[in-house]
């Protein structure tokens, strides 16, 4: 296998740069008395090189018009994350490498998500989506091939719809390939044109449509591919005579049409994937989306949720198997929860929160920044913040870290098997020795630390006197 390797890694250095049909051809050639495995080999090559001439271009220079915000609209986090995050995920794990995106408004907290490899192109005037794709033209002037155009605000769009787009259109060679969905809700989209024989003629957007077009109920993603060439051929003959007054990319497919081009699309078949976010309701409804696809996998992996309708748990958290979640509770981002642990009712667990094995966080209570070990019980309206915990501690109800001094935030440690009483205020830094126990309503003041096996009680807290 080692020579025949090396004989097909040779096939793919000489072709790759070529069009794919050469890639694809080449390897038949060489494919001829080759076994079974190196067949297997060849064909995931095949698809490195036809990710290699593939280069994708991502939209994210708009403004939050319609999200009347500050914050520039791609930046708004969906279960806890950006999402604009959630698109670059897209070409990494299809590991497009050519991957440009257009920035604009508030550039430079836009960029910071961005992976190195990753070039930027500024559109610095936001005169519309054709606009922006020609501002990206001089970085693909020696590139041939596909061309893949995401828009930063359609977060919700899974791979292996993106794989079925490229795929389609690699296979027929077409000169662009729309990414549609049918839905009988339309409005905000634009909407797809067909002519009588059912070809795809053009695309109408909503404030430019006639009731009749209104009607029309499959809807443009904005996701489309394109043959580089024909791209740039239809973008010269783009004009702004629209009701917006923009350089519409959709304007290409009417383009291309004219001039007998060869357009196709793929439906997708979970209308949910193709919502583009540009209101505060989008987004409302995008972050419910995720919030089921994050819950749906946690419970696959063995985790209990009671109500995935009234459970938020941010994107990325880890929650171990035979965990169970009560309803009303809020995880958010950078959380990690081992086994056999019960969270909720309404629990608000925050960044840095890290739960081993075994246990018990309760209602009302709120832990950020904290380490739990094992079998450690809180169980009703505590906060713990900045904390270090030890295994097989009870945190008796109502206890409090007070973790900010009005400066900074510092740290309460409690060792493994103390017993926190009710009402207890830990005034931080100060710590808690092994086996110790607070009386209920203690204070224990900041540097005050309890030793190993002591009992405290009282404000501020003082040694348990025992009595003969
Ligand atoms: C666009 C499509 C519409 C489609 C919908 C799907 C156009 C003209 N219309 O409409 O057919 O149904 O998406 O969600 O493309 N952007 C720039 N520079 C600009 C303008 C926009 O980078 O000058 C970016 C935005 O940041 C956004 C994306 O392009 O990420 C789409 O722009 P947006 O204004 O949201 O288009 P829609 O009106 O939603
Ligand atoms: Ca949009």
């Amino acid at each position: 296998m080692g020579t025949r390797r090396a004989k097909i890694d040779k096939v793919y250095e000489d072709t790759c740069e070529k069009e794919i049909g050469v890639v694809a051809s080449n390897e038949r050639v060489s494919l001829q008395g080759l076994n079974e495995e190196a067949k297997g080999y060849l064909s995931e090559i095949k698809g490195k090189a036809r990710m290699k001439n593939i280069a994708c271009i991502i939209l994210a220079a708009g403004k939050s018009t319609r999200m009347r915000s500050d914050l520039p609209k791609v930046l708004h986090p969906l279960c806890g994350r950006p999402m604009l995050s959630y698109v670059l995920d897209l070409v990494d794990v299809l590991r497009i490498k050519k991957v440009i995106a257009i920035l604009g408004h508030k550039r430079q907290d836009v960029k910071i998500l961005l992976k190195p490899g990753i070039k930027v192109v500024i559109q610095k005037r936001l005169l519309g989506t054709a606009n922006a794709i020609k501002t990206a033209l001089p970085l693909l002037r020696n590139f041939k091939g596909t061309v893949l155009v995401l828009y930063a605000d359609n977060p919700l769009l899974k791979k292996d719809t993106i794989r079925k787009l490229l795929e389609h259109h690699l296979k027929n060679n077409l000169d662009a390939t729309l990414l549609t969905a049918k839905t009988d809700k339309p409005t905000g989209y634009g909407r797809v044109l067909r002519d009588k024989y059912a070809s795809i003629s053009g695309i109408v957007e909503e404030k430019d449509a006639d009731d009749f077009q209104k009607d029309i109920q499959e809807i443009n993603t904005g996701i489309i591919c394109f043959n580089k060439d024909k791209l740039v051929e239809a973008l010269r003959y783009v004009k702004a005579n629209n009701r917006k007054k923009e350089y519409y990319l959709t304007d290409t497919i009417g383009i291309l049409y004219k001039k007998g081009g060869l357009i196709d699309s793929v439906k997708i078949a979970d209308v949910n994937e193709a919502l583009g976010i540009n209101s505060r309701q989008d987004l409302a409804k995008g972050n419910s989306i995720m919030q089921h696809r994050i819950n749906a996998e946690l419970m696959q992996k063995g985790v209990t949720i009671i109500d995935p309708d009234s459970t938020f748990i941010s994107y990325g958290t880890q929650v171990g198997r035979d965990s169970t979640i009560y309803p009303f509770t809020v995880i958010e981002r950078d959380v990690k929860i081992g086994r056999h642990c019960f969270i909720g009712p309404f629990a608000h667990l925050r960044e840095g929160s890290r739960l081993q094995d075994d246990i018990v966080v309760g209602n009302f209570v709120e832990i950020v920044r904290s380490k739990l070990s094992r079998r450690t019980l809180v169980k009703h309206f505590s906060y713990l913040g900045d904390s270090q915990i030890g295994h097989s501690v009870n945190i008796g109800a109502g206890t409090v870290t007070a973790n900010f001094d009005g400066r900074k935030k510092n740290i309460t440690v409690i060792k493994d098997k103390a017993f926190i009483g009710s009402d207890t205020v830990l005034v931080a830094p100060v710590k808690v020795g092994k086996s110790a126990r607070t009386g209920a309503g203690t204070v224990v003041v900041k540097n005050k630390n309890v030793p190993n096996g002591a009992t405290v009680v009282g404000v501020p807290a003082r040694p348990l006197k025992k009595v003969a």
